[in-house]
């Protein structure tokens, strides 16, 4: 399975996805940041796969962004397409160019606490906990079928910060594993639902 992933920051989930991929499944053929000189590019290059900056401030709109996106990408021809900490809305026609091989992790317990800031939401609503979701994406933002969740305690005394340090280090446990299911064909977007082994 060849693997693309979009980044814009650190890339600890890029770091544990190289980590973690089934080597006789999975392999991350590229990784491509829209901001230029973030710490996942020195992740991806110290493992030895192409590391591309497509800079989104160069361009006049979403659209003509998301279109050359879509070129860079597809020139390493990718059966999966992964997004890990990228901050850019994409358009519907990416979104459908990608269909059913579009991943997403997203800080939260979906459908709870689509979008940002997501830590300090759940602080301040005073839930008991919080976590992760990786699902497919789709043209909603955060509202794809979900694939797989993990949910951590929240300690009276956490700040977003101390959460989400605890959130990340489940979703880089999270992510690998969906990756693998899906490079080992176990997992699809069938009928607008993901599905494990053919059915479940
Ligand atoms: C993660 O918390 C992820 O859930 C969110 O962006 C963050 C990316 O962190 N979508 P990193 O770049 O993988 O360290």
């Amino acid at each position: 399975c060849r693997v693309v992933v979009l980044i814009s920051g650190s890339g600890s989930n890029l770091q544990a996805l190289i980590d973690q991929a089934d080597p006789g499944l999975c392999q991350i053929v590229a990784v491509v940041s829209n901001r230029p000189a973030v710490l996942g590019l020195d992740r991806a290059r110290r493992a030895g796969i192409d590391a591309r900056v497509l800079d989104h401030t160069g361009f006049a709109n979403r659209d003509s962004f998301d279109r050359a996106l879509i070129e860079l990408i597809d020139s390493y021809r990718p059966d999966l397409l992964i997004l890990a900490g990228f901050m850019r809305i994409l358009t519907p026609a990416f979104v459908a160019h990608y269909h059913g091989r579009l991943l997403n992790i997203h800080p939260s317990l979906l459908p709870k606490y689509k979008g940002l800031n997501t830590h300090r939401r759940a602080l301040e609503a005073g839930d008991g906990e919080h976590g992760a979701t990786v699902h497919f994406v789709t043209e909603e933002l955060d509202g794809g079928p979900l694939i797989l969740q993990s949910a951590v305690p929240i300690a009276a005394d956490d700040t977003p910060e101390t959460l989400a340090t605890r959130v990340q280090q489940r979703e880089h446990l999270l992510y690998p594993r969906v990756m693998n299911w899906f490079a080992a064909g176990r997992l699809a977007l069938q009928n607008g639902r993901a599905c494990l082994d053919g059915d479940l």
